[in-house]
């Protein structure tokens, strides 16, 4: 199924994007409905991650579109975007460890636009992760991995973006942290903020997912419900990254 066209908020159009000489994105073409997750799978290597990096302007589009909200930002810079509404948050572990969890939330605000009233929003933040408002004075590095992954979170979401790029949040989370950060997804989705979102942990992301991507090669192989990829077979093909190990690869992560 396409998505509903009246409700696309991200389109890339012919995407060709690299690093250096390196061809990765060989003309990527795809469309994000509005308030959805829609999550991006795909082997190993397929550019998923590069996709990221073209969206929030971190590697050249050399040709091709990017259209956020019906308007061109092929090639914006990041704090362009963030100002449009698109948040990115980045592969691995990207707080400051050794300055305080609230230092660190704070640090979202940086790009706010002066009307913006950040002591409430940080109350805002503070409140919807009670977590991290018990660790506020605490140094970062004392966070658990999950713990982390919120506080990346909140801070991507600190300035209210319409858009949150997420990649591989789950990578060495336990599963119960894994559970609790699709949920915070799920909510943010509720709320109306649209996700785009990288997983290895393909089945369970696509099972919490209204859509899904398949990514191979740079270029988009499957675009429908997270359901309808839940059931194709071709879907376990490439799980497997081309279909050279054994089939029950396709169920583990
Ligand atoms: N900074 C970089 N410089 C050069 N090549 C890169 C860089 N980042 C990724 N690549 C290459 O681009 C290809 C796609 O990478 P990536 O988008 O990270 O894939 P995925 O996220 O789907 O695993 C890989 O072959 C990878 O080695
Ligand atoms: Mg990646």
């Amino acid at each position: 199924m396409a998505p509903d066209r009246s409700a696309i908020v991200l389109t890339l159009e012919g995407v060709v994007a690299g690093y250096g000489p390196m061809t990765i994105l060989h003309g990527t073409t795809f469309a994000v409905e509005r308030a959805k997750i829609t999550t991006v799978i795909g082997p190993n290597g397929a550019g998923k991650s590069t996709v990221f990096k073209a969206v929030f302007g971190l590697i050249k589009v050399r040709t091709g579109r990017i259209a956020f909200g019906g308007e061109d930002v092929t090639n914006l810079a990041p704090r362009q975007l963030l100002a449009k509404g698109i948040s990115y948050v980045p592969q691995g572990r990207n707080i400051f460890p050794e300055l305080t969890v609230l230092h660190n939330l704070e640090l979202g605000g940086i790009a706010a636009p002066p009307e913006i009233d950040l002591p409430a929003r940080i109350e805002a933040a503070l409140d919807r992760f009670p977590i991290l408002r018990s660790k506020a004075k605490a140094q970062a590095s004392t966070l658990s991995g999950g713990q982390q992954k919120m506080l990346e979170i909140a801070r991507s979401m600190l300035l209210d973006p319409r858009l949150l790029l997420i990649d591989e949040p789950s990578i060495g989370l336990s599963p119960m942290m894994v559970r609790e950060t699709f949920d915070i997804l799920k909510d943010l989705r509720d709320r109306g903020t649209t996700i785009l979102l990288i997983e290895q942990n393909a089945r369970s992301a696509l099972q919490m997912s209204d859509r899904g991507l398949v990514l191979e090669q740079g270029q988009t192989r499957l675009a429908d419900t997270a359901k309808a990829l839940l059931n194709d077979p071709r879907v376990g093909e490439l799980f497997l990254g081309g279909g050279s190990r054994p089939e029950h690869g396709a169920e583990e992560k």
